[in-house]
């Protein structure tokens, strides 16, 4: 089964097997190198996991759908998450979300049909005393409010533009 990987990242993940006495044990790092390369984790990349752990297809697609950073199908060049949770909740998440959708013409829960930006309401992003909180891509923004926002969308339009 061929996953159409560098050769380097191939090695990679060989390299993160042996690393363990138990080859099931490389399982997360294995989807987390397949992500970081092509962006989601397809069926086939699940099965190609399972069979090379010794693991059931099952066991690796439970993992993949109970880690919300993990993806099933392509992301926007743009990630986008505001998160969710009761902190950012009480500090007014969902009207960030709001601005967010309109201003990126973006439901949450999906990808602009161009590819450019996906917009997610998101769990915990660990950093509940900045709330609310807004990542992008990997960098987190804290104390997101109604002016830093404004500012934030200007920057995730630029990138926007510069990674479309
Ligand atoms: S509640 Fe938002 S970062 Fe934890």
């Amino acid at each position: 089964m061929d996953l159409e990987l560098p050769e380097s990242v191939l090695h990679a993940m060989e390299a993160r097997i042996q690393r363990y006495p138990q080859k099931r044990s490389a399982v997360l790092p294995l989807l987390h190198l397949i992500q970081e390369h092509k962006g989601y984790i397809s069926q086939k990349a699940m099965q190609w996991i399972a069979q090379r752990l010794d693991m059931q297809p099952i066991e690796v697609q439970e993992l993949v759908t109970f880690y919300p950073m993990l993806h099933q199908k392509p992301c926007g060049h743009v990630h986008v998450r505001v998160c969710r949770t009761l902190s950012c909740a009480l500090q007014g998440s969902a009207q960030v979300l709001k601005t967010l959708e309109k201003a990126l013409n973006c439901p949450a829960g999906s990808t602009h049909p161009t590819g450019s930006v996906s917009l997610e309401f998101f769990e915990c992003l660990a950093n509940c005393h900045g709330a609310p909180v807004v990542m992008v891509n990997e960098v987190l923004h804290a104390d997101v409010t109604p002016e830093r926002l404004q500012a934030l969308v200007e920057e995730i339009k630029k990138e926007i533009k510069m990674k479309g």
